[in-house]
């Protein structure tokens, strides 16, 4: 028996739910504040989101569709990441409903809102750690053959940065401490991180001896 089971995403996947997104897991959550043009604050997760630069620090969401959050950030140029936190995440699993463009989330979810210091845009207040983005880019993302696919990447970089001194240890953000949640695959699967490991960059010299070891 073959011990893989393969498919063709355009052909279907051939299990009772589609793996795609358990085997890219767990995903980190953003749960992106922004605000339109008229005023209007908007809150909502992402969990296509990620970090994908350092220096300077470019944060990265899409959304399925031309939602809310898009447009805002579109309209805007700025948006802010709020850190999903266990204690939040029954209020972030609210914030996800297709509430209309004239509803404020952060009401609609019973958040509290503390204001950013580089945009305009409110974070969650009490949060354990937030940060304020200017957008660099919102890009249409295409398939392979260059069609459009209906989802849009938004790109911001970081301009300024909250952490809660609560989830601080020894001047390290303790995510254990902090309680952070990320998405794992399938429908309502989240996991909550309850412990890290160490585990160092071999360094040059490492390798080196490594080479010697395996060939000795
Ligand atoms: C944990 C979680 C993660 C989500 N991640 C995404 C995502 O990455 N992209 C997306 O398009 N929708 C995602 N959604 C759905 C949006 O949050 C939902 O469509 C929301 O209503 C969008 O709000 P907005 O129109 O105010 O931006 C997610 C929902 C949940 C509960």
């Amino acid at each position: 028996m073959d011990a893989y089971h393969s498919f063709t995403p355009a052909d279907g996947h051939g299990l009772p739910h589609d793996p795609i997104k358990a085997i890219v897991a767990p995903r980190p959550i953003g749960w992106i504040s922004s605000i339109d043009r008229a005023g209007m604050i908007n809150l909502a997760p992402y969990s296509y989101f990620n970090l994908f630069s350092h220096k300077p620090a470019i944060l990265i969401f899409g959304s399925e569709g031309c939602k809310d959050t898009v447009r805002n950030v579109s309209e805007t140029g700025e948006f802010v990441f709020n850190l999903a936190t266990e204690d939040f995440a029954d209020a972030l699993n609210r914030t996800s409903l297709p509430h209309a463009a004239d509803v404020n989330e952060f009401a609609a979810a019973g958040l509290g809102m503390a204001d950013s210091e580089t945009v305009s845009v409110p974070r969650v207040a009490n949060i354990a750690a937030a940060m304020e983005c200017k957008l660099v880019s919102v890009q249409e993302l295409t398939d392979a053959s260059g069609r459009t696919i209906g989802s849009h990447l938004v790109i911001g970089e970081v301009m300024r940065v909250h952490i809660a001194k609560a989830c601080l240890a020894d001047g390290l953000f303790d995510i254990v401490r902090a309680r952070s949640i990320a998405r794992c695959g399938y429908r309502g699967d989240y996991i909550v991180v309850e412990n890290t490991f160490e585990m160092l960059r071999p360094t040059r010299n490492d390798s080196i001896r490594d080479v010697g070891h395996s060939k000795g």
